[in-house]
């Protein structure tokens, strides 16, 4: 499969490749035209830039203008894992892949297949989530098979994503590093690497601004307007089915009352609590786990499975904000991120 994938990408074809957060669309990074098809394909407007993957900091160095010690900091630290690097783009990068911006996103994956992939290929490939535009990233390769044909994309297998959500996006092209996106890696352990505050760590608020809002730009259209905050756009990796966060199991009752009077399937309910308890006929129980690093890993294929019944409504009990580490509650906190753009309104 390696051999055919990789003529694939060289005939500027896209490559759905596994890595440790969640599965990619890869495509040749220096090729406008086939950074052009994975937003087709996507469906991603133009302006919403794309994260470039890397074998590491030899091939990262080739996309970017600089190369600051803090990146190196974080790279020996981290990479290969995952961290995203936003910094400003080399000239010969393709404006398609920065969404018309002045800086790109680079990432080494720490998967067997994904670092295959990009050594037998020799260059650096974009690698947006497999999903469609605005819906559930994949964790497996039938998650991306039910949102692309294979024609449209070749989907290497290389089975489950074991950390589950998309990676940290810190940004060191701003004054300040900025944390861009929440992810696994958290605000103390990259104040700690680079010896400095790190902002946007506490309480990211969801930009309530939307991908249409931002600009006119289409999949694959030119002269996109680049957003001002990407990756922070509010509705984001949804189910297709109503999403609503709630707080205490008193909400549950009333929120299955409403949804009966538009549909006789069952509410799915999400819970991490001991306590949670089948509703029968009114509502099924999809059963999360306590732990956060368990939590995140199976947060995408609950979702998905929650949205294939076709229910009224998907309720997700709110997981707690912290947990018994710094490490812990920045996974909570990147959970609650990616909960609250599934539930945002849209
Ligand atoms: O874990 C991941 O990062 C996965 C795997 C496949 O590597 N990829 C991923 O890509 O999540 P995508 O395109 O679904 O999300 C990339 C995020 C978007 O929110 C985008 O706006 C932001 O990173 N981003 C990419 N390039 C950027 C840039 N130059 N400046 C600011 N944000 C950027
Ligand atoms: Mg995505």
């Amino acid at each position: 499969m390696l051999p055919q994938a990789v003529d694939r990408l060289r005939a500027g074809g896209v490559v759905a490749f596994p890595t440790e957060t969640v599965y990619g669309l890869g495509a040749d990074a220096r090729r406008a035209d086939a950074v052009r098809r994975v937003f087709a394909v996507k469906g991603r407007p133009s302006n919403n830039p794309l994260i470039v993957h890397v074998t590491g900091v030899e091939m990262a160095r080739s996309v970017v203008a600089q190369w600051p010690p803090a990146a190196q900091r974080l790279a020996d630290a981290v990479w290969p894992g995952p961290l995203s690097i936003v910094l400003p783009r080399a000239e010969g990068v393709p404006s398609e892949v920065t969404g018309g911006g002045p800086n790109v996103a680079v990432r080494c994956p720490d998967h067997p297949v994904a670092l295959a992939l990009l050594y037998a290929f020799g260059g650096p490939l974009v690698g947006p989530s497999a999903n469609k535009s605005g819906r559930v990233s994949p964790t497996s390769a039938a998650h991306v098979r039910e949102h692309f044909t294979h024609d449209e994309v070749l989907t290497l297998d290389g089975g489950e994503c074991a950390t589950g959500i998309e990676s940290t996006v810190i940004s060191l092209a701003t004054s300040e590093p900025t944390i861009l996106r929440p992810g696994v890696i958290g605000p103390e352990q990259l104040a700690d690497l680079l010896g400095m505050r790190v902002k946007g760590g506490d309480a990211l608020k969801s930009s309530t601004a939307d991908a249409s809002a931002h600009s006119g730009a289409s999949p694959g259209e030119s002269n996109a307007t680049p957003l001002d905050a990407p990756g922070m756009l509010a509705s984001h990796y949804a189910p297709v089915a109503r999403t609503v966060l709630f707080d205490h199991w008193d909400e549950v009752i009333e929120f299955v009352e409403d949804a009966r009077d538009t549909s006789s399937e069952p509410v799915i309910v999400l819970s991490h609590s001991v306590s949670a308890e089948d509703g029968g006929d009114a509502w099924h129980l999809i059963d999360m786990p306590h732990d956060p690093v368990q939590y995140a890993a199976c947060l995408y294929s609950a979702l998905r499975a929650a949205d294939a019944t076709n229910p009224p409504l998907i309720l997700v009990h709110s997981p707690p904000q912290a947990g018994e580490t710094p490490a812990e509650t920045a996974i909570w906190r990147a959970i609650h991120d990616r909960l609250s753009r599934a539930a945002a309104a849209r």
